[in-house]
């Protein structure tokens, strides 16, 4: 699985920093297989977030997700393409995060970190089932 999924969050949106975001992927020499703008559902984010069901932070997290349109996306171009966009993301905590990383660069909050990324190659092939079921798995028409 060389393709990964983001999600520019709810506060990336309202913000108007979904092109400042997506451009990056795409100054890189990455290429994006889909992308649309959605409100995401509760059930979708509970598959979404499993790991994180329980926790004391997953309700706010749902809440700031579903709060307006996220725009979700499939990345592709480079084997492991899940771990050159997870450095360009970078830490959770944006006040963390290194200079040069979107969350870096233009956040300040954690739970509102503007953008997600898939942690490995699994969770790539997992999330972009949940997401885009219909996408084909090669990336051939
Ligand atoms: P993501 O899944 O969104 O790409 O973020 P991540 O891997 O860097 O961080 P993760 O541990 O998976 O947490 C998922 C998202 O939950 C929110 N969060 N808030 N307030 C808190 O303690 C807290 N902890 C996590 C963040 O939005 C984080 O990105
Ligand atoms: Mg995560």
């Amino acid at each position: 699985m060389d393709r990964t999924l983001i999600i520019c969050k709810p506060d990336a949106v309202e913000r108007g920093l979904v092109g400042e975001i997506l451009g990056r992927f795409e100054r890189k020499g990455l290429v994006f297989a889909a992308a649309e703008l959605r409100i995401l559902d509760k059930e979708t984010l509970a598959r979404h977030y499993e790991e994180h069901q329980g926790k004391a932070f997953y309700d706010d997290l749902v809440a700031f997700m579903t709060r307006g349109p996220a725009l979700v996306a499939v990345i592709e171009g480079v084997p492991d393409t899940w771990r050159v966009v997870r450095q360009m993301v970078g830490a959770t905590d944006p006040l963390q995060a290194a200079p040069g990383t979107v969350r870096g660069d233009l956040g300040l909050q954690f739970t509102e970190n503007l953008i997600h990324g898939s942690d490995s190659a699994e969770s790539a092939e997992r999330e972009i089932s949940i997401f885009f079921p219909d996408l084909n798995r090669t990336g051939q028409p």
